[in-house]
This record gives C-alpha cells, structure tokens and sequence, in this order.
C-alpha cells in the first residue's frame, strides 16, 4: 500500500472552480473519506488521483512518485463506483479474472488472486453466477473483489454503496470497515453521507464548494468543527445555530436573543467571544447537550416548542428560538405539545461559539 499526497489541487472548468486549492495527505494504510454535499468537488477531486481528468494546477504524489502526467493505468490504483460496471454476461469469476486477463497474468496466478478475493469477501459459493443472478450488496462485493485482485497501491471507492438500501448500506458498510482492517488498505472514499464518514473513517475531509473545509479525526470533527458549515453538515440531528448579540456589563458578557432574554457566559466562553469582530455571536448546541425544562430554571431560557417527534428510544423536540429552531432530545416519557411553552438550558461546557461575521469559530486567544 502507499500514502497519497494531494498539494494545492486546483481543478477548473472554465471560470468555475470545482476544487478549490486541495491539499491533504492520505497516511500507507488509512481510510480516508472525502465527504460534502452534493456539487463540492469530492468525486472530481477522486477523479484527479485516478487521473481520468488532467489537473489545472497542483500535485498528486502516490507511494514515491509524482503521478500528475501518468496515465490512470500506471497509477497503480483501483476505483469502485456506484454503478458497479460488472459485465453481464461473465460469471462471477470471470468478472474477478478479466483485469488480470487484460494484465496477461499466467492462468494459476489469476485463480489464485481470484479465489483469495472470493475468500476475504466471502463470495466463493457465487463465483459461477452472473451478476443479475446477485442481489444489489452481492454485486457490491464483486465490484469490490474486481479491485481487491489488482492489488492495488490505493483503492478509491465513489459513494460505493448508495445504490443500495438502508439496512444493505449499513451492512456493506461494517464489511468495508473489515475489509480496510484485515488489508490495512489505503482508502479514499467518496460519500456525501456524514454518517458514513464517521463510522467508517479514520479521518474525514469536509468539503464546501471546492474548499477543504477541515480534515481531521471524526471525533475531532465532531466535538470541534472549524465553522459553522462543518458544524452543521456533521451529526444528526444537526447541531442548533442560534444568531444572537454579546454585550458586556459589569465586567460579565452576556448573550442576548431576539426576545429579549439574556444568559451569562462561563469566563472561559466569555475569552472566546471577546475574540469575535462584531457583537454578532452564533450559539452552536447539539441536541444531547440541551436540557428541556417545563418551568423556568437559573440559566434557562424561555423558547416555544414547534414539533415533537417520537422515535421510540428517544423523541425529539423541535423548539424555537431567536430566529432559529433548536434540536433537543428528550427521554419518550417526558410529554410536550407542539407550541408548548419550555425552557431550554445550554451546557456551557459543550456549547460552540461563532462569529456571527466570519462563521469561524471563536477560540480562545
Ligand atoms: N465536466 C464538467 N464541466 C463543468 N462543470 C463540472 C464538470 N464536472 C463537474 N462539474 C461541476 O463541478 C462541481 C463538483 O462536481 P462533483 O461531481 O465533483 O461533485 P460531488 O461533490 O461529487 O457531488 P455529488 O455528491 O452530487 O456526487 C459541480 O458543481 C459540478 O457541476
Ligand atoms: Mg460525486
């Protein structure tokens, strides 16, 4: 396996910039996920490394060597797309062994290559089949088992597994974890689901119109998003923004929403938001860190339910505030109605804070 490195890709289409100055490096043995909605540049920036587009500007190194002029064939890579690009008409096994066929491997050696992928992906029962005679997952696998044979230096896969259904997809997606684990692959892969990238991944590379937008641990991710893109494309129910003003008195800074309400900032949030440029400061709550109240608490602050959905282990509210709607989840025994008056109470210790200008997030200096 090898590492990848991706210095200052730029790729246009005419004035437009689909990747947007792209550097990254991908370590020998990682599973990396390049992950954004749908139109920021992740399966072009894909493409660049497999090299079935040429680069405006940048550099792709892959193992040793700079590929930017080679062709795809010599980059010693394989791609699994979405559409699984099996030939109808061969067999199982013969799907696996045509690459080989095409690289004029000797006849044992492609049935060994053949057979050791049937094992790792548990298929060996289907190598006779073809491939209308395979459920969708089972075709996934061949498409996978297709790449694993050539042995390649790094596999990239595009959004893999979205032509399947929920329960497949999530069934797919722990064999794909194994299958990085028992090969200690190098993977890049393509998706535009942030679950995915975050239970399958050991880093993720948020993207937002062509930019790279932060590319870290999914924990880090998570618990730290750069801004308030990353912050809300990441986790689900998506983390609460709420637009509000911070001012100062008597030495304490507060925030204040739209109607009027007021809550004193922590010390340690206060330093954060004396770094802001304005006095427009962005609250940023996940629903596990709000707590729901049906009368006013100290800290609380006043907010009108708007909807209330059951899921069974857990409901989750909907609420208004200041402008924004607020997710907070809520144990299935406690009862709100839809337009209900609650108090929501914010764990200072696990809220984020953004300048309402920049969208960055406030640190401290
Ligand atoms: N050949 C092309 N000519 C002009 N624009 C293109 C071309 N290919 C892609 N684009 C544009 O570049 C942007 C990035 O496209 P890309 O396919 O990389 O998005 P993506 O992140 O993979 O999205 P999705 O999740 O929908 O697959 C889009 O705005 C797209 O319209
Ligand atoms: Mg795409």
């Amino acid at each position: 396996m090898a590492h990848v490195v991706l210095k200052d890709l730029v790729k246009t289409y005419g004035s437009f910039k689909a990747v947007n100055d792209v550097s990254l490096t991908v370590n020998d043995g990682e599973f990396v996920a390049l992950v954004g909605p749908s139109g920021c540049g992740k399966t072009t920036t894909l493409n660049l490394v497999a090299g079935l587009i040429p680069i405006t500007s940048g550099e792709i190194v892959i193992g040793d060597r700079v590929v930017n002029d080679l062709d795809p064939k010599d980059r010693d890579i394989a791609m699994v797309f979405q559409n699984y690009a099996l030939y109808p008409q061969k067999s199982v096994y013969k799907n696996l062994a045509f690459p080989l066929q095409m690289r004029k491997l000797p006849r044992e050696a492609i049935d060994k290559k053949v057979r050791d992928a049937a094992r790792v992906l548990d298929m060996t029962e289907l190598l006779e089949r073809k491939p209308r005679e395979l459920s969708g997952g089972q075709q996934q696998r061949v498409a996978l088992g297709r790449a694993l044979v050539r042995d390649p230096a790094v596999f990239l896969m595009d959004e893999p597994l979205s032509n399947l259904d929920a329960k497949l997809r999530v069934q797919m997606r722990s064999e794909i974890k194994r299958f990085h684990q028992d090969l200690k692959a190098t993977i890049i892969y393509v998706t535009h689901d942030q679950l995915e990238a975050v239970t399958m991944a050991d880093r993720m590379a948020v993207m937002n119109g062509g930019y790279l937008q932060q590319y870290d641990s999914p924990a880090q991710v998570f618990a730290h998003p750069v801004n308030m893109f990353v912050a809300s494309f990441v986790g689900s129910p998506a983390m609460s923004l709420v637009p509000l003003q911070a001012s100062t008195a008597n030495g304490n800074t507060v925030l204040t929403g739209a109607e009027g309400w007021q809550f004193e900032l922590s010390p340690h949030n206060a330093q954060k938001v004396a770094s802001a440029k304005t006095k427009k400061v962005v609250l940023g709550a996940r629903h596990s860190t709000i707590k729901l109240h049906k009368s006013a608490v100290p800290a609380s602050v006043p907010a009108k339910a708007y909807t209330v959905e059951p899921t069974g282990d857990v409901t989750f509210v909907q609420a208004l505030l200041s402008g924004a709607i607020v997710n907070i989840s809520v144990s299935p025994n406690v009862a709100v109605a839809p337009d209900e008056q609650i108090w929501l109470e914010f764990d200072q210790e696990r809220m984020h804070l953004f300048d309402g200008e920049t969208e960055m997030a406030l640190k401290v200096n």
